[in-house]
């Protein structure tokens, strides 16, 4: 029998009549969402998806318009299908419809670890409890990341718009995923924008130069960023640092202001955070 989410090709509604029709509807990311996406959490028997849409096309939606979620959409959606890696929800398929595509995604369990930035100083956000990990536990979710990102560069993909609200973590099994790595590019790009998208606790100083080039070590930049956060005060204030020096040194090379003292590429900031993780 044919699967009524994973063997459907196009549908003539909008999704939001579609879905109920295929499973039960269990969760809609729509208004609070200000990219202007609305996405929802699908059960189909005993399985869950998650379906990301553009939204409606007349939808008002962040700073975006809709051809312009459509193709950030198309653009996941060649990422996931010519890359895969264990801490990327499967993207199953995609569905044409009336409003869009439908990018059907595995449904990952866990908590989304950014949070408004009113709740990131409650010791009950998920936020604050990932923080207070073990350094150890937290340095595995690094890991699980970097080894990530070290693949997508090898792969020629530079991050944009990465930050906290892309990482879902199950506190229970101690697992990280990545979503809504949308805006990911393939191959260096010029900043056109000034500012750009993005969070900037995350943000290389380039992505705030139009006419900047955004590269890997651009990426670089925000991965370090990323465990000063976890493991410090986001900056390189190093008695604020709980993890070990060897680290604390990879960290400040990747979050050098200038590009060119950074290192070369996700890959080479893979290796040498490998390295100084080894015993
Ligand atoms: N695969 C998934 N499984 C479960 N929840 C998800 C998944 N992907 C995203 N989410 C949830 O849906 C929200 C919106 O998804 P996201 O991809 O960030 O869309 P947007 O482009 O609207 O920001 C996320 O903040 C997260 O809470
Ligand atoms: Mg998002």
């Amino acid at each position: 029998m044919p699967h009524p989410l994973l063997d459907c090709a196009r549908i003539d509604v909008l999704p939001e009549a579609f879905l109920p029709t295929v499973g039960e509807v269990f969760a809609v990311f729509a208004r609070s969402q200000d990219s202007g996406n609305h996405s929802y959490g699908v059960r189909v028997g005993a399985e869950r998806f998650f379906v990301k849409t553009a939204g409606p096309p007349d939808g008002l939606g962040g700073s975006l318009s809709h051809a312009e979620r459509v193709a950030l959409l198309r653009n996941a959606a060649s990422l996931h299908t010519s890359f895969r890696h264990p801490a990327l929800p499967r993207l199953h398929t995609l569905i044409e419809s009336p409003a869009g595509p439908m990018l059907v995604y595995a449904w990952v369990d866990g908590e989304l670890l950014g949070v408004p930035r009113e709740r990131r100083g409650d010791p009950s956000s998920p936020y604050q409890r990932f923080r207070a990990l073990p350094v150890a536990t937290i340095c595995h979710s690094l890991d699980t990341l970097y080894e990530l990102h070290g693949a997508l560069g090898r792969a020629g993909w530079v991050a944009a718009d990465f930050y906290d609200g892309c990482l879902i973590y199950n506190f229970a099994a101690e697992a990280l995923a990545v979503i809504d790595i949308d805006m990911y590019h393939h191959g260096p790009f010029v900043n056109t924008r000034g500012r750009m998208f993005g969070s900037e606790r995350f943000m290389a100083p380039e992505e705030f130069v139009r006419g900047a080039t955004i590269d890997g070590r651009s990426s670089v930049f925000t991965m370090g960023r990323t465990a000063l956060l976890f493991l410090g005060d986001g900056t390189l204030n190093p008695t604020a640092f709980r993890g070990p020096p060897t680290l604390y040194a990879v960290l400040a090379r990747a979050c050098d202001p200038e590009p060119v003292r950074r290192f070369p590429s996700l890959e080479a900031f893979w290796s040498a955070w490998r390295v100084a993780r080894a015993p």
